[in-house]
């Protein structure tokens, strides 16, 4: 091998080694106020958004892995900030009425669940059922 893949290759272990000291933050906090929802609403959002958008979320096991720990806590923090079920009784009927927008445009263009999500979580896809389940619920307010 030419000396110089080898250096690329020891600079791309160290680099691989040196991030997985980058501290994840992967703590759930309380859940304040659940969403209250029928059963059926609540079954398809915990599969295919709580891991993201509640205080619920699992944390796989490669969510212990650099640079993937790293994109997850990214999804994780970002989505709980846009929208959190584990908050979503503490909002007012403005924000509530705004998100319920935002899950039926979300849901109608496939923009969530994300597809990087989806790709090791092919339960979380949602099917035409599943989707017209939540869209309804969306509608009503
Ligand atoms: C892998 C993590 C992940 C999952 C799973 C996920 N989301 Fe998101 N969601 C995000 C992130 C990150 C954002 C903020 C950045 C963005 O809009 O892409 C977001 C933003 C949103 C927004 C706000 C959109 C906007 O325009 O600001 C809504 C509404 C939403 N998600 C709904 C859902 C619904 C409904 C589900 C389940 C069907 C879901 N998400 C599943 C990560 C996720």
């Amino acid at each position: 091998m030419k000396a110089f893949v080898k250096i690329i290759i020891i600079i791309l272990i160290a680099a691989f080694a040196g991030i997985q000291f980058i501290k994840v933050d992967r703590k759930n906090p309380m859940v304040k106020a659940d969403l209250k929802a029928p059963q059926e609403v609540k079954n398809i959002l915990k599969e295919s958004c709580y891991d993201c958008h509640s205080n619920e979320t699992k944390w796989p096991w490669y969510s212990y892995v650099a640079p993937f720990s790293l994109l997850i806590e990214k999804d994780v923090k970002e989505g709980r900030r846009e929208l959190n079920f584990s908050e979503w009784e503490t909002y007012d009927y403005q924000k509530k009425a705004f998100l319920k927008k935002e899950i039926w445009e979300e849901i109608e263009n496939d923009e969530m669940p994300k597809s990087v999500y989806t790709l090791t979580r092919p339960n979380a896809k949602l099917d035409f059922v599943k989707k017209n389940i939540i869209k309804k619920w969306a509608v009503g307010y």
